[in-house]
């Protein structure tokens, strides 16, 4: 039984705490949060500990792994402080909002010896990942082209915009984890940002945005994103191989279509958000981490893919920004 620690009660801190309760493996200890009686409230649904200072959870012996669901400018700080204290880490995604604050703390990155995984959920999404191993058992032939459509179903309010870091960062940064998971090396970055929303725009951001990415293999991924979408969550995925193509559809609460005399095959809106859609894929990515902690083995996704996604979440923001491909290599 792996107790662990969640950091940072907000919507993130919400989804884990649940996953982690719920888990035969797992048992969530505490949780911790400096605002107000959030931390109590979210311990107190699953008859956990709270606590208001980090510090708090990284001194706990009876603490083993802590999953890190802080604002972002805290990722690194965080891992770093649990890691120093031997406990296993399970960090949310972006690394961090500047590749700056990677490099300033590269050696002591570098330098972590406890097991650390980052939380690029859509790996365990069990459709998302069944197309992965399809292509890997050679059934589609070569990969040669991927295409990943992301599309909220509401922007977020202006206020969680101004410090997300970035369309790139925020948002794409799952698509870029999805496209490295897919084709390995991405060596060129070309991006468009769309400004079709006054007040996203105002906060110089940009409120969709179209990426195409080229692969070491020569092969090509196209990123679609928006922060908005009528019909709800959009996720989607079609992979194109020399011998074969696989496409992963949008879920939906129940498989029930309508037809009448308005409209023929009409089906519920997609799920709403990532806590319904990827329900399965959370579980399953805190089930590879117990696994991987309890086995001594490699968590499936590291430091190294964190840092990746946001360099080319970098890239993808220089180049919407210059209007030119950006080189990876
Ligand atoms: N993988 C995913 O699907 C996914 C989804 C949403 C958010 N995220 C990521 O999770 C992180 C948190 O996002 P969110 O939407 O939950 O944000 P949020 O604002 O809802 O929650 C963050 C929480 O952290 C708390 N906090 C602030 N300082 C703290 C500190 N020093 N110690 C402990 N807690 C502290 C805040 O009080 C707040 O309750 C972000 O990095 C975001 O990118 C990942």
């Amino acid at each position: 039984m792996l107790r662990i620690a969640v950091i940072g009660a907000g919507r993130i801190g919400h989804v884990h705490a649940k996953t982690i309760a719920a888990h035969p493996q797992a048992e969530l200890a505490l949780v911790c949060d400096p605002m107000g009686a959030a931390a109590e409230d979210l311990a107190a649904l699953y008859g956990a500990r709270s606590c208001k200072e980090a510090d708090e959870v990284f001194a706990d012996p009876d603490v083993d792994a802590v999953v890190v669901g802080s604002p972002t400018p805290l990722h690194i700080p965080h891992l770093l402080a649990a890691a120093k204290a031997g406990k296993a880490v399970l960090c949310e995604k972006p690394i961090a909002l500047d590749m700056k604050d990677v490099e300033a703390a590269r050696a002591e990155l570098d330098a972590v010896t406890t097991p650390v995984m980052f939380g690029f959920n859509r790996r365990f999404d069990p459709s998302f990942a069944a197309a992965r191993a399809t292509v890997a058992d050679g059934r589609i032939g070569a990969l040669e082209q991927l295409t990943i459509i992301s599309r909220d179903p509401a922007a977020p309010p202006v206020e969680y915009i101004k410090v997300s870091g970035g369309i790139f960062r925020d948002m794409t940064i799952h698509d870029f984890d999805m496209a490295r998971f897919f084709l390995g090396d991405i060596v060129e970055v070309h991006a468009v940002g769309q400004n079709l929303d006054e007040d996203i725009k105002a906060t110089g951001d940009f409120d969709a945005a179209v990426v195409t990415l080229k692969a070491a293999s020569g092969a090509v991924a196209t990123i679609i994103n928006n922060r908005h979408c009528a019909s709800g969550y959009d996720q989607r995925l079609e992979a194109s191989g020399r011998d074969g193509a696989l496409f992963a559809e949008n879920i939906r609460a129940t498989t029930v279509r309508l037809s009448n005399a308005e409209v023929t095959d009409a089906q519920e809106p997609y799920l709403d958000f990532f806590l319904e859609r990827y329900a399965d894929a959370y579980r399953l990515e805190l089930s590879a981490f117990i696994e991987a902690v309890e086995a001594g083995t490699a968590p499936p996704t590291s430091i190294d893919d964190a840092i990746k996604a946001l360099r080319l979440a970098e890239a993808a923001t220089t180049s919407a920004q210059s209007g030119q491909p950006v080189r990876l290599d």
